[in-house]
């Protein structure tokens, strides 16, 4: 198999990049490990940045998303008892969009399929070769066949435990890393919302959040141990918590209802320098992570392939390497300025386990601050909305 740019993985990094490459008439193949079904089914992110669902308007890819998605102008913020609102759109003129990451995931793979690409699901055993050469291949095997892609450039979209980012030399990169001493029960619930936008409440027992997946669908967490058993949290536990947790005046009532999917998910922050080694480029949460307080990973990943597939469209169109070799230190100034933003969030909303009364007053100090205060509401509002990315710096 041939073609100019092979794609390493089919999450909404590697889709995303397949269908922009194709809108700039640059060929790619995707492959992934998981089957079709799996990757329209897997529960991840629900919250999409403005500007990232403009993209798939603009691209032909967001007539659903704009019939089945919900967009919230704001958010609230719950501490002692009272549910603050942040309005984004009154801030910053900007909303954001409630859309589940596997309705991404299908519009993708139902285009790319629909505009004749290339995408081999369930493949087995992938490895990256010749990467620092002008020939790179990417092989795996698939139905039991031994397959090899040749191509131009390799774009590792394969996620935190993929295979491109540790098949970069150890001395051509450096990882940065946060684990956070808590993880999140997650839960998806059917029950009609007490919201129609988001709850972040800070708790003396834990931090909870109440978001949704659509109109009756809920989806619920609770800040948790990171090595939580699962088995020790039946559903009338869970429900017990985030009543507590996010009882607030000014937020309706939560009702129960049947839960459909629950899980622990860990926290960390992870960044890697350069995303980028010789014609291998890392995207998406390959290259980075972020704890999801701040609902980044999905809009990073949008970021770092939008520059990634004008990049290549530059190379491809004009013969100019300008922005690709530009693409890492690009795409890392942004991600760092997110990767802050999802950390702040997360330092004010949880419980860190050994905290003093000190830290707990600053934390109600600054959530105070935060709601009382229209210029720290702005800037919450302009991270939380999404940052413009400057392709000239
Ligand atoms: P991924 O979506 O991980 O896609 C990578 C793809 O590569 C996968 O389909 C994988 O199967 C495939 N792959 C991996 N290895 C190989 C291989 N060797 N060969 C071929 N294919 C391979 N963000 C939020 O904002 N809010 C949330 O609530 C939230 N919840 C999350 C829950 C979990 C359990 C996880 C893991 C992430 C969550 N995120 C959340 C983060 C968000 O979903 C990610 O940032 C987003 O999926 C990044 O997209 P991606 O395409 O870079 O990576
Ligand atoms: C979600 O809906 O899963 C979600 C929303 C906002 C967050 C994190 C997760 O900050």
């Amino acid at each position: 198999m041939r073609t100019q740019i092979g794609i390493v993985g089919a999450g909404p990094a590697g889709l995303m990049l397949s269908h922009l490459l194709h809108l700039a008439g640059i060929h790619s193949i995707v492959i992934e490990n998981r089957s079709r079904a799996y990757c329209e089914a897997r529960v991840r992110a629900g919250l999409m940045e403005h500007w990232v669902s403009e993209l798939l308007v603009e691209t032909g890819v967001g007539d659903r998303m704009k019939r089945e998605s919900m967009v919230h102008d704001g958010t609230y913020l719950a501490f002692n008892g009272t549910a603050h609102h942040i309005d984004f759109s009154k801030l910053v003129g900007k909303h954001v969009v409630i859309y589940d990451q596997k309705e991404v995931v299908t519009d993708l793979i139902a285009r790319r399929l629909a505009d004749g690409g290339e995408i081999h699901f369930e493949v087995e055993d992938t490895s990256i070769h010749d990467f620092n050469s002008d020939r790179p291949r990417i092989r795996f095997r698939s139905n039991g066949q031994q397959q090899e892609i040749a191509c131009d450039f390799i774009a590792g979209c394969d996620g935190f435990h993929g295979i491109a980012r540790p098949s970069v030399p150890a001395t051509a990169i450096s990882g940065f890393d946060r684990v956070y001493p808590f993880g999140w029960l997650g839960i998806l619930a059917q029950s009609p919302p007490p919201e129609k936008e988001l709850i972040y409440a800070y708790h003396p027992r834990g931090f909870a959040l109440y978001s949704m997946r659509g109109p009756t669908l809920p989806r619920l967490y609770i800040q948790c141990a990171p090595d939580e058993d699962i088995e020790n949290w039946p559903d009338s536990r869970i429900w017990e918590e985030l009543h507590t947790r996010l009882a607030a005046v000014g937020a309706q009532e939560l009702t129960e209802g049947p839960v459909l999917q629950k899980g622990i998910t860990g926290m960390r922050s992870f960044m890697i320098e350069p995303m980028q080694y010789k014609r291998l480029f890392l995207a998406g949460d390959a290259a980075h992570i972020v704890p999801p307080t701040g609902a980044k990973g999905l809009n990073l990943a949008a970021v770092d392939v939008r520059v990634l597939a004008r990049a290549l469209g530059e190379f491809y169109g004009r013969g100019s390497r300008d922005l690709l070799d530009r693409y890492s230190a690009i795409c890392l100034r942004h991600a760092w300025k997110v990767q802050r933003f999802s950390w702040w969030m997360t330092s004010m909303l949880h419980l860190f386990p050994g905290d003093s009364a000190f830290d707990r007053r600053r934390q109600l100090a600054e959530l105070d601050y935060l709601t009382g205060s229209r210029a720290a509401q702005q800037s919450l509002a302009e991270n939380y909305v999404g940052l413009d990315v400057s392709l000239n710096m």
